[in-house]
């Protein structure tokens, strides 16, 4: 039996600055999806080949979608996407999905009621390597998995902080911006944290946010981990220059974001490198180590990403990455930044019931 291809899923575009120009890209590129309009107020209308309007509302009275993508500043995201959702049109929200966890709940909530499709921008999960890492993890190619490590830091230029002067203001900051993908992923690899400490330092930039940040995590399965993320600091590790993501940062192949060390292998992430002992040879410390690199098929996570929100779209898949998977993200970034004023370790379970409790008595 044949069947006519669906036509393309008519997209809007919320804000579009640094993010929301990548995102028009992709649209342009795929198939599945036909760029219908863009809602911005700084929009330049000669730019886009599409009406523009300078507001969301505006853009939704007007034309007839069947999905926004929204890549506005963090403060605007949770308002934004309920506007979309009680307009019946699937969403596909930037990273963060808020600024602070109890906002996140408000969202979890109208996504719920509003029976709404919602997908959140932590494109990374849809990246090939990391599907083949997390089977690797899961199935139990590492052995136990006993540790991880991860690092983001690049050099950020001053006109980010200046030209866009809501980087450098509560809301932003290299946890939230950055670091909050890194969290996701460890959480997508490894499992929930059950426990959080952080130092976090704003010594080189001198801002009202940190521009540097430090946090060890102790997973729920009994695996430790460390992070450290900076916009202050020249690297070559992160997941921006270890994959060819994005034609705005340097690509440095074989460079590594994350070292996950398991009681049978290693693994290192985007490369796929895996360490571990010869079956012939004893399991130690003095046996030599073969290194492998386990197979996949290359594939931009954006793109894919793109693919999936358009089966979200048409209700055929169910998101990769939920609002509420999204803020149990969140609530780490939170409990980071509680750890770091206190000096505590924080049990992100109980910290995330008692927010959300906060958040339900204050209406
Ligand atoms: N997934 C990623 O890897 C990634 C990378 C960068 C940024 N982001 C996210 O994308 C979002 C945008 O970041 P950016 O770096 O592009 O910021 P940006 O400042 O370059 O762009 C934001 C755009 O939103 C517009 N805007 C402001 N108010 C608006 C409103 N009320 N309605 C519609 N548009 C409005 C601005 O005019 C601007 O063009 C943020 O949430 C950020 O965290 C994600």
């Amino acid at each position: 039996m044949t069947g006519s291809a669906p036509s393309p899923v008519r997209m809007g575009m919320v804000g579009a600055g640094f993010m929301g120009r990548q995102h028009i890209d992709f649209i342009r590129a795929a198939r599945g999806a036909v760029l219908t309009a863009v809602a911005d107020p700084a929009a330049n209308p000669a730019e886009f080949e599409c009406p523009t309007y300078p507001s969301t509302a505006q853009m939704l009275d007007a034309e007839q979608l069947d999905a926004v993508i929204i890549a506005n500043p963090n403060a605007l995201h949770v308002e934004t996407a309920v506007e979309c959702l009680q307009a019946g049109v699937a969403v596909l929200l930037e990273k963060p999905v808020a600024t602070s966890y109890a906002q996140s709940r408000r969202l979890v909530e109208a996504v719920e009621r509003l029976y709404g499709r919602l997908l959140v921008g932590h494109h990374r999960r849809h990246h090939p390597a990391i599907a083949r890492a997390r089977s690797a993890i899961r199935g139990g190619e590492l052995g136990q998995v006993v540790a991880v490590n991860g690092m983001w830091s690049a050099r950020k230029e001053p006109e980010y902080f200046t030209e866009a002067p809501w980087h450098s203001e509560p809301g932003a900051g290299v946890t939230l911006i950055n670091a909050v993908h890194d969290l996701d992923l460890l959480r997508h690899l490894c499992g929930e944290v059950a426990e959080i400490q952080a130092i976090q330092g704003s010594n080189v930039r001198g801002l009202d946010v940190e521009d540097t940040v430090s946090m060890s995590l102790r997973f729920e399965s009994g695996a430790l981990g460390s992070l450290i993320a900076s916009d202050a600091g020249v690297s070559p590790w992160g997941w921006d220059q270890a994959t060819e993501e994005s034609l705005a940062f340097p690509f440095l192949p074989d460079e590594v974001a994350y070292r996950i060390v398991g009681t049978r292998a290693a693994l290192s992430v985007p490369n796929l490198a895996m360490y571990a002992y010869a079956p012939s040879v004893p399991a130690d410390w003095h046996s030599p180590l073969s290194r492998t690199y386990l197979p996949y098929a290359p594939r931009g996570s954006f793109p894919a990403q793109l693919d999936h929100f358009v089966e979200v779209a048409r209700g055929t898949a169910a998101p990769l990455v939920s609002a509420d998977d999204a803020s149990r993200t969140l609530a780490l970034v939170e409990a980071a930044s509680l750890a770091a004023r206190t000096g505590r370790t924080v049990d992100v379970a109980r910290f995330s019931a008692d927010a959300q409790a906060e958040a339900e008595a204050d209406g």
